[in-house]
């Protein structure tokens, strides 16, 4: 077995694994620790300035080398902040307005990923397999292979993909298409994203020999794991608060990073219309929205932050009683299964992005839910979840009144109701989970590669 190499912004490094089980820790750690590959990207910290040579801070642990490098206060600002999370990130999501690119950060993206592109090759011993993941890296297999590298290289968007003529407008599409040509295969979650980069493709001159395949590999989760996960969190202390916390008032809940694409104002303006519109939730009803804070640094994320801050003030003060408060928000992560544990108990999810690649909430949420008595799920039409997810409440999150009308259809919902939705929701994410995701995407890279190299010879 050829031996994994991923490479992804973020690293679940080993003293994090307890805490961060997220989707890509789970989905790709047994397969580093069979083949005894190495996790190589960011080390999360910045310094002010980096003086002398750099060398990745290499870790072991159960066979799997975790490399990491630091970034620098200028390419942190340059590449991250700027042209990964205001660049890429906003076109991604359809937010073109949110766009701020100068030549500076594009320039600065390119430097990291020219700093990973020296720093990988040295750790390989030959017959590996490089897996590479997101926006942040996307030219990384190209300077790789100009760096001598032969091995397959493979690429993942865990995002959506736009349009072309959304894609045209972002300054270094030219470079980032030819870049993602030079991959043996390039990845996607849903149909509608693997057909905008084919016709980006269509557009792109001049054409590239041989084209890369391209396929979707909808990303899943471990069913049985977050079902776990899920119990003991259901059992814990903070379980068990939460449910004396509410009485006997059903539960609505959210639980997102604190991003303009995950469509929190909307959702809680909606929530204001329900209790507005359907005055028998009030008094009934109580919706936790979970949104640590993410990307604080950048104004449109510090922007979004204070006007949901506006919104949970005005509906709180104009709904609350003083024995029930409708909205309770909270702007702070928690360990992965006390959030399991409360979607485990939550009468609705709450999935409403504007935009999302795939959106593994949604996905947790089903899983999470007693099988006897499910919850209601309620998810946007453009988060990727919604491709396989059809037994939830599908909404589009621009329309205040399909969300109104969802959340009380959820809210609502009979028994029966619920658990044949809920059956088809479960079977789906059996179809197609985490493990298969990747063995899916790993074959696929394989076949890609013979097929190039015996294409070249
Ligand atoms: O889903 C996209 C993504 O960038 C992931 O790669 C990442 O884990 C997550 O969002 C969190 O964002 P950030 O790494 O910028 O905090």
């Amino acid at each position: 077995m050829s031996r994994l190499v991923t490479v992804s912004n973020r690293v679940a490094l080993p003293s994090q694994l307890q805490a961060a089980q997220g989707g890509l820790a789970v989905g790709l750690r047994s397969a580093l620790e069979e083949s005894g590959g190495i996790w190589f990207g960011w080390d999360g910290g910045v310094e002010q300035q980096i003086v002398g040579p750099r060398t990745p801070r290499v870790q072991e642990s159960n066979g799997v080398k975790y490399a990491t490098l630091r970034l620098s206060r200028e390419e942190y600002d340059r590449y991250y902040l700027g042209y990964a999370n205001q660049v890429l990130w906003p076109l991604f999501h359809y937010r073109m307005s949110f766009i701020h690119c100068d030549n500076r950060r594009l320039e600065g993206y390119w430097d990291v990923n020219r700093l990973f592109a020296d720093h990988l090759p040295p750790l390989l011993v030959g017959d590996e397999v490089i897996w590479i993941h997101d926006y942040h890296f996307i030219p990384l297999g190209q300077l790789l292979r100009e760096r001598g590298v032969q091995a397959p290289i493979g690429y993942f968007l865990h995002t959506p993909f736009p349009p072309w003529d959304v894609f045209r407008a972002l300054p270094g599409h030219a470079d980032l298409l030819a870049a993602l040509c030079r991959y043996d295969l390039v990845g996607f979650q849903t149909a509608i994203d693997r057909d905008n980069f084919l016709d980006c493709l269509k557009h792109f001159e001049p054409r590239l020999d041989p084209p890369p395949r391209v396929e979707t590999f909808p990303i899943g989760i471990d069913v049985d794991q977050v079902a776990r996960e899920a119990q003991r969190g259901y059992n814990s202390q903070q379980g068990r608060r939460l449910q004396q916390s509410l009485r006997d008032r059903r539960l609505m809940i959210g639980v997102d990073r604190l991003d303009y694409s995950k469509g929190l104002g909307n959702r809680f303006e909606s929530y204001e219309a329900l209790l507005e519109g359907h005055s028998e939730h009030r008094g009934d009803v109580v919706f936790l929205q979970i949104a640590p804070v993410s990307r604080g640094d950048v104004p449109e994320y510090e922007e979004i932050r204070h006007h949901l801050e506006y919104l949970a003030g005005h509906i709180n003060g104009r709904y609350a009683e003083y024995d029930w408060i409708p909205l309770r928000y909270l702007n702070r992560g928690f360990h992965r299964s006390n959030i399991l544990g409360f979607l485990a108990r939550s009468d609705v999810g709450l999935v409403t992005p504007m935009r999302d690649g795939m959106n593994l909430v949604a996905k947790e949420f089903v899983a999470a839910q007693d099988p006897g008595n499910p919850g209601a799920l309620v998810l946007s039409r453009f988060a990727g979840a919604a491709h396989e997810l059809e037994g939830a409440v599908l909404v589009n999150p621009y329309n205040v009144d399909e969300m109104v009308a969802a959340m009380h259809q959820a809210l609502t919902m009979p028994l029966n109701e619920r658990r044949e939705r809920w059956q088809q929701m479960i079977e789906a994410l059996r179809q197609q989970d985490i493990h298969r995701w990747r063995s899916d995407f790993l074959e696929a890279l394989h076949d890609a590669h013979r097929a190039r190299t015996s294409e070249a010879l």
